[in-house]
């Protein structure tokens, strides 16, 4: 709606918009300024973001990074192909773990082993993966050539699409039924209800405590050291709830992290051979993958056109979608975010040639359109991408982590975790951690490649500027 409603505020079915939709009796689709068509989406998606060459990030991000972003975000960004365009149907608003879980309980009952708290599995050469959705019959996304005992079962009915999502799924499978083990061991009168309830609080909490301390603090390229405690906020005033953002599921299309082609061991596989790849994860075993992805390296995202053509119909999507929402110009949320609107292309991308071209398409800087904007903006000193995307991302990320009931005073204490031990997995959890208590030998495992990003600012500091000469 264009106006505030009771409608769009009680039927969680809607993500939530920031702004409100350009007027439909306006002028020009972006308001007043532009022109009064916008120009073809796959010219600007083939002018300004497709790549010619591979551009790696400068802070050292890797494809362990890229796949836990993808993982982690498609619990809350679940456009609903059915209701269409506006809509979602991850009702949990946040991190709830519905694509470990399943985003009902229908789906999470297939997906229940009802024994001990734990979810389904299947043992695979001594190593414990995900059931096949033989036994536990969910609705999973897979092209229909693939047989039933070759496709997976996980919350998320899209993980099926890459080796990487399923990598991450069956660590979580593992965490979860860890985690139960060790709720008994506590807990030896508890129901499967219970342990099953308490470990997903666990796992909650986890994964806010990596998001926080892992991801965000690399993303961050920050040097101080960021910390998830949930007590920082008992003294001011805050509501423990959240709704996602059509703008934030807009903002957080990265697909130019992905690489041209992915590396494993000495092997290197095209899109097509990793697409739905159903063997792979097997073959190869958990540790084998984290050791690959940790090492190989990820794309920049802002400030240089870095998405591959096989991506490039998804950033399509992207510009269309926000066309249909009739979302505000990319200034008019510099605005609303407490930053000044640029006032010409130039200052926008920081040269001329990109500049000039997206003039002649959007005639006005005040026309040019929000996703665009994200992505074209010059990017930060030696940083994957510019100021709007960390000023616009950072309060929809901080809101969605802290806005968490677990986070609230009512549960952030030990007896919601199943006492001590289980407030200390969560206060205690990292990346490396998660994987490695999963696995038999403990591989690299990190959000940047091997030496860099932080390794190489600090080493040009130490060097200094005249060094170079
Ligand atoms: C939410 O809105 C959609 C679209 O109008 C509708 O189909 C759906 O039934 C609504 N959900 C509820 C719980 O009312
Ligand atoms: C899937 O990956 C394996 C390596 O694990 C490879 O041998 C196989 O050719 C790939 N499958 C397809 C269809 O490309």
């Amino acid at each position: 709606h264009g106006y505030i409603s009771w409608e769009s505020y009680a039927n969680v079915s809607y993500f939530t918009r920031v702004l409100p939709p350009v007027p439909t009796d306006c002028p020009t689709p972006m308001g007043t300024k532009g022109p009064p068509q916008l120009p073809d989406a796959q010219l600007v998606a083939e002018e300004f973001f497709l790549r010619k060459k591979f551009h790696p990030d400068p802070q050292g991000t890797n494809l362990m990074f890229a796949f836990f972003a993808q993982h982690f975000t498609h619990q809350f960004f679940k456009t609903s192909g059915k209701m269409g365009h506006g809509f979602t149907r991850a009702l949990g608003h946040g991190v709830d773990l519905g694509h470990l879980y399943g985003d009902n309980l229908e789906r999470q009952h297939e997906l229940r082993l009802f024994r001990d708290g734990k979810l389904k599995y299947q043992v695979v050469k001594g190593e414990i993966y995900p059931p096949t959705v033989l036994d536990a019959p969910v609705h999973m996304i897979y092209p229909k050539h693939i047989p039933a005992e070759k496709q997976l079962a996980v919350g998320q009915e899209v993980f099926g699409l890459l080796p990487g999502l399923m990598m991450y799924a069956t660590i979580w499978l593992r965490e979860h039924n860890r985690v139960c083990d060790l709720l008994k061991q506590i807990h030896p009168t508890w129901d499967d209800e219970q342990l099953f309830q308490t470990a997903r609080l666990i796992l909650i909490g986890e994964t806010i405590k990596i998001v926080i301390e892992d991801y965000v603090q690399h993303l961050s390229g920050y040097f101080l050291q960021l910390k998830f405690d949930p007590e920082l906020l008992f003294g001011v005033q805050f509501q423990y709830r959240n709704r996602i953002a059509v703008e934030f599921n807009q903002l957080y299309h990265w697909h130019p992290l992905m690489p041209d082609t992915f590396k494993i061991q000495d092997q290197e596989y095209s899109y097509n051979q990793f697409v739905y790849n159903t063997t792979m994860l097997m073959d190869y075993g958990v540790e084998a993958l984290v050791d690959a992805f940790s090492r190989q390296q990820a794309g920049q995202i802002g400030g240089v056109p870095n998405i591959h053509k096989q991506l490039l119909k998804v950033a399509i999507g992207v510009i269309e979608e926000s066309r249909l929402l009739r979302l505000q110009s990319f200034n008019e949320y510099r605005k609303r975010f407490g930053m000044k609107p640029y006032t010409s292309f130039q200052e926008l991308t920081g040269e001329e040639e990109t500049a000039a071209k997206l003039e002649a398409l959007y005639r006005d800087i005040d026309a040019l359109e929000f996703y665009p904007g994200l992505l074209v903006e010059k990017s930060q000193h030696n940083s994957i991408f510019g100021e709007s995307m960390v000023e616009i991302g950072a309060p929809f990320s901080l809101k969605g982590l802290f806005g968490n009931p677990i986070c609230s005073p009512e549960y952030w204490k030990p007896s919601t975790f199943g006492g001590d031990a289980g407030f200390q997995l969560v206060n205690t959890a990292s990346l490396q951690k998660l994987v490695c208590l999963n696995v038999k030998r403990c591989p690299y495992v990190a959000f940047r490649v091997p030496g860099g990003g932080e390794d190489a600012v600090v080493l040009a500091k130490e060097k200094g500027p005249l060094d170079e000469l």
